[in-house]
């Protein structure tokens, strides 16, 4: 016997915590019966129903997909915003892993398999994601060390692993920042940033874990390796 939510997601419909959303929303039924308890506990013979849903074990995917600018991270959007899956014309229900901000591009991680989606987000795990900033500014000598130890954001004392000023335009007050973090706190990079009074103009995320951006073009997918899946597993503590 196992937890619904994580039947749920090793089924491969969303992730863990998704999943008890639904739940305690009402929307899950199992044998027909509606479940509301999260301590709910099922084996591999009862049905789970979402909705319309009957949910049936599916071979698990990765993908990653190069997010254009001004689309949402998430699975629809009541606003009616383009989302991450409109770039996408499989028949494997998938969702994101993590968020990206409207106006960030780049790198993003999509896949039906919860349990790896959780353990990529959790904290513990420290995958490193990578961004490279334009800034409308050029931070001094004295910034850089500020913001190489560690800003408060939130409360929370968020330290960069790494940090490369990449170029410099004085003419235009312009630079180009990369930044590597391992937290997924909202807006981390632009709220870092705002400290020091610094706009970022663009965001884009460059690497994830082991994965780097390369040449997938915007708005462009590609499905994960099996050698590519295995280094991000390894990355996984135990
Ligand atoms: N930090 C941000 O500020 N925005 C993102 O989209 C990701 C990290």
């Amino acid at each position: 016997m196992i937890r619904l939510q994580k039947a749920i997601a090793d089924l491969g419909y969303c992730s863990r915590r998704k999943a008890e959303e639904l739940i305690v929303k009402g929307k899950v039924f199992v044998n027909g019966k509606k479940i509301t308890e999260l301590g709910s506990k099922v084996n591999s013979s009862d049905e789970i129903r979402i909705g319309e849903d009957i949910l049936v074990k599916q071979e698990k995917r990765y993908f990653m997909f190069n997010k254009p600018r001004e689309v949402v991270t998430t699975t629809s959007d009541d606003k009616g915003r383009k989302t991450v899956l409109d770039y996408f014309d499989i028949d494997t229900r998938i969702y994101p892993i993590g968020r990206l901000d409207y106006d960030t591009t780049g790198l993003i991680l999509l896949t039906n398999d919860g349990e790896f989606a959780n353990a990529m987000m959790k904290p513990s795990n420290r995958i490193q994601k990578i961004y490279l900033a334009k800034v409308n500014g050029i931070l001094s000598r004295d910034e850089l060390d500020e913001l190489k130890k560690g800003i408060v954001i939130d409360k929370h004392k968020c330290v960069p692993d790494k940090v490369r000023v990449k170029s410099i335009d004085k003419n235009s007050n312009i630079s180009f920042i990369e930044i590597t973090i391992h937290e997924g706190k909202n807006h981390e990079v632009r709220k870092m940033f705002e400290h020091f009074n610094l706009d970022v103009l663009k965001l884009k995320r460059t690497g994830y874990g082991s994965l780097r951006l390369g040449n997938l073009a915007s708005g462009k997918y590609k499905e994960l390796s099996i050698k590519e899946i295995k280094v991000l597993y390894s990355l996984i503590k135990k």
